[in-house]
């Protein structure tokens, strides 16, 4: 903590958050592509051919990067308390500006829920997306494809839906977020209002 900033994410975090981004949005364009044929995408990849080699290696890059959120974001995450579900309750605050909402740790009830979200559903879809490209030896494998594949495009479906709502929350909706993510500080002042615990912790 230094003067009237407060620490939010570390280098290695924020790296890894574009890491995750930057990988998440190549899946998501190539998996449109593959989605409904969009032909013109193949230039854009080089083939169609290089397009799916491109799905597949960002595919690595993007589940690596996911698990290693596992061990900064999972800790807070699974700490649900009383607070958290009052939070819910009161809309997050989001409703009405004379809401008051409970004090809330490093990660707000609703940034907890959305990343336990992401990791189930990114889960799924890296589980998935292994099976449909490396066709494990299993005896019933076209039975595991055909569920691998209605499975992934489900996940695809609710990352696609949930992506939007968290690139405007942590841009538009909050002012202010967005420098964790660059700069990884913020000033007291403005964590004090939203992670009013997690200061008090820190200090
Ligand atoms: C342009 C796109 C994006 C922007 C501007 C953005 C911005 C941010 C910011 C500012 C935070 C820090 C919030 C805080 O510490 O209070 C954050 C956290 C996070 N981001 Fe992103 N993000 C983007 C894309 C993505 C994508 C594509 C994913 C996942 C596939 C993702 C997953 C997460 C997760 C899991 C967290 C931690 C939990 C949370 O804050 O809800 N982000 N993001």
């Amino acid at each position: 903590m230094s003067n009237n900033m407060i620490r939010k994410a570390s280098a290695f975090e924020i790296l890894n958050h574009w890491v995750l981004a930057l990988s998440f949005f190549v899946l998501m364009i190539s998996g449109f592509g593959f989605l409904f044929h969009l032909e013109g995408l193949n230039s854009v990849f080089g083939s169609f051919n290089q397009m799916k080699a491109v799905h597949n290696y960002i595919g690595i890059v993007f589940t690596v990067s996911l698990l290693l959120t596992v061990f900064y974001y999972l800790p807070v995450s699974l700490k649900f308390s009383g607070d958290d579900i009052t939070w819910f309750l009161k809309g997050g605050g989001y409703f009405s500006k004379k809401t008051e909402t409970p004090p809330q740790d490093k990660l707000n009830a609703g940034q907890k829920l959305y990343y336990i979200f992401i990791l189930i559903a990114g889960i799924a879809i890296a589980a998935t997306g292994f099976i449909m490209w490396l066709r494990p030896p299993l005896a019933d494998i076209r039975k595991w494809i055909l569920i691998s594949h209605f499975l992934h495009n489900i996940s695809f479906d609710f990352m696609v839906i949930a992506m939007p709502f968290h690139v405007y929350l942590a841009t538009l909706a909050n002012p202010g977020t967005l420098r964790i993510m660059v700069y990884g500080t913020v000033p007291i002042e403005w964590a004090k209002k939203r992670h009013g615990k997690w200061v008090k912790r820190a200090e």
